[in-house]
C-alpha cells in the first residue's frame, strides 16, 4: 500500500476552513479505496505566523517541505498585512524556488452549476489554462527609488527567458495533445509588447512543429476575454504568461459558475521538488469564519493531487463524488446561489465517496 506524505499549509482566512475539509475528504477517500493512505503534516505558516515572527514561514521552510510528496495549500492574505508581503512571503516563496513552473487550471461547468453565460452548458466550456508560473511579469525584478518624494520612480521588469518560454509552451502542447480535441490557443500581447512577447510568439511557432497533430492558434489577451465570453466552445487548452493567465483564469472560474469551485496545480513536472495544489481563490475576508466557504475548489484540487501522485482511479472517484454533490442545488453554498455550508457540502462529498459512486 502506498503512503503519501502531504504538507498541508492552510494559510489564512477561508484557506484554513477549506483545507480542513479537503483533508477530511481525502482521508475518507483513502479509507474507501484501500490502496493508499495519506500522512498529513500541517504547517501554521501565514499571516498569523508573520504577526508573531515577522516572516510568513521560517528560514528553513523549504528544507522542511522538500521531502514531502506534495503540498496542499489553502490561501494567503490578511486585511492587516500588505498583499505583496503575504504573496511573496509564502506562496511565491515556495513556487519559485521549487521551480513549479507549470500552473495548470482546469475549468468546466460541473453538473448542477449554472454558467452566468446564457445557454452555455458543460459541453460548451471545458478548458485547461496553463499559466507560466516562474518568471514573466511576476519575476520580482524591479525597485523603487526616491521613495515618498515627488520624484519617486517605481519599476517592475517582466523577464522572459528562452528556456522558460520553451518549457511552458511545450508543456501546453503536450497537454493539448493528451486531450480529445488536441486544440491549443496561445495567448499573447505581441502587438504592444514588442520584445518578450514577440519571442514568446516565435517560440510557439517553433514548438508547434514538434506537435503536428495539435491544432493551434494565437490570440491577443484582450480579444481572448471576448472569445472566452462569446465563443467559449472554440477553446480547449490555453497557454498564457503569468499575469495574463492569472487574470484569464479568474474570468474562466466566474464563467464556470464561481471562483469557489476552481482548482489549480503548481507543477514541477520533472519531480525534482514537490508540486503544490491549491484552490484558485484567496483568503476571502468577507466570508471568513462564517462556515460558508465553498470547498469544491479544494476537493477538485485534491483530485489533481491524486492524479499527480499516480492515483488516477481515486482522482476520478473523487470527482464523481464532487459532481454528485454539485448536481444537487440544495448542496450549493451562497457563492453558487444556495444556502448550504462548508460542513454540509463536505459531509455530502464524504457520503458520496463512501457510497457506491463508481
Ligand atoms: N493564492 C492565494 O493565496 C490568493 C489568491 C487570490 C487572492 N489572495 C489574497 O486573498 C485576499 C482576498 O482577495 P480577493 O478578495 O481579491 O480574492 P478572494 O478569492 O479571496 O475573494 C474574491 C471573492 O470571491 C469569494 N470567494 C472566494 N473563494 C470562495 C469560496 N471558496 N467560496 C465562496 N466564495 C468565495 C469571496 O468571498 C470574495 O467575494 C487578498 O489578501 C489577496 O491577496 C490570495
Amino acid at each position: 500500500m502506498s503512503q503519501y506524505r502531504i504538507a498541508a499549509i492552510p494559510g489564512d482566512g477561508i484557506g484554513k476552513e477549506v483545507i480542513a475539509a479537503g483533508i477530511e475528504v481525502l482521508d475518507a477517500l483513502a479509507a474507501r479505496n484501500g490502496g493508499f493512505s495519506f500522512e498529513f503534516e500541517s504547517f501554521d505558516w501565514g499571516s498569523d505566523y508573520y504577526k508573531k515572527h515577522g516572516v510568513m514561514m521560517p528560514s528553513d521552510g523549504l528544507e522542511k517541505l522538500k521531502p514531502f510528496d506534495a503540498i496542499y495549500f489553502g490561501a494567503v492574505g490578511a486585511p492587516d498585512v500588505p498583499d505583496h508581503v503575504t504573496l511573496w512571503g509564502l506562496r511565491l516563496a515556495i513556487c519559485q524556488p521549487f521551480d513549479q513552473y507549470a500552473n495548470v487550471r482546469p475549468t468546466r461547468i460541473l453538473p448542477g452549476i449554472q454558467s452566468p453565460l446564457r445557454d452555455v452548458g458543460a459541453k460548451d466550456l471545458d478548458w485547461v489554462i496553463v499559466r507560466e508560473n516562474s518568471e514573466g511579469e511576476y519575476s520580482g525584478v524591479g525597485g523603487r527609488v526616491h521613495k515618498g518624494l515627488p520624484i519617486e520612480v517605481a519599476q517592475d521588469v517582466s523577464i522572459m527567458t528562452r528556456p522558460g518560454v520553451e518549457r511552458i509552451i511545450r508543456f501546453a502542447f503536450k497537454l493539448a495533445q493528451s486531450r480529445p480535441r488536441k486544440l491549443l490557443t496561445v495567448v499573447t500581447k505581441s502587438n504592444a509588447q514588442r520584445h518578450a512577447m514577440v519571442m514568446w510568439d516565435e517560440i510557439a511557432e517553433e514548438i508547434a512543429a514538434e506537435f503536428p497533430d495539435v491544432t493551434w492558434d494565437k490570440m491577443l489577451v484582450d480579444a481572448m476575454t471576448m472569445r472566452m465570453t462569446m465563443k467559449p466552445g472554440t477553446l480547449d487548452t490555453i497557454v498564457a504568461t503569468n499575469l495574463h493567465a492569472d487574470i484569464l483564469s479568474d474570468l474562466a472560474a466566474a464563467l464556470a459558475g464561481s471562483l469557489g469551485i476552481a482548482p489549480t496545480a503548481n507543477l514541477n513536472p520533472e519531480g525534482t521538488y514537490p508540486s503544490m495544489f491549491e484552490p484558485i481563490h484567496g483568503s476571502a475576508f468577507d466570508i471568513t469564519g462564517k462556515g460558508i466557504a465553498n470547498p469544491v475548489g479544494t476537493f477538485w484540487t485534491g483530485a489533481m493531487m491524486l492524479d499527480h501522485l499516480g492515483e488516477r482511479e481515486a482522482a476520478a472517484q473523487l470527482m464523481r463524488a464532487v459532481e454528485m454533490v454539485t448536481a444537487d442545488p440544495a448542496l450549493h453554498t451562497p457563492d453558487l446561489g444556495g444556502t448550504s455550508t462548508t460542513r454540509r457540502v463536505t459531509d455530502a462529498v464524504i457520503a458520496a465517496v463512501q457510497g457506491r459512486n463508481t
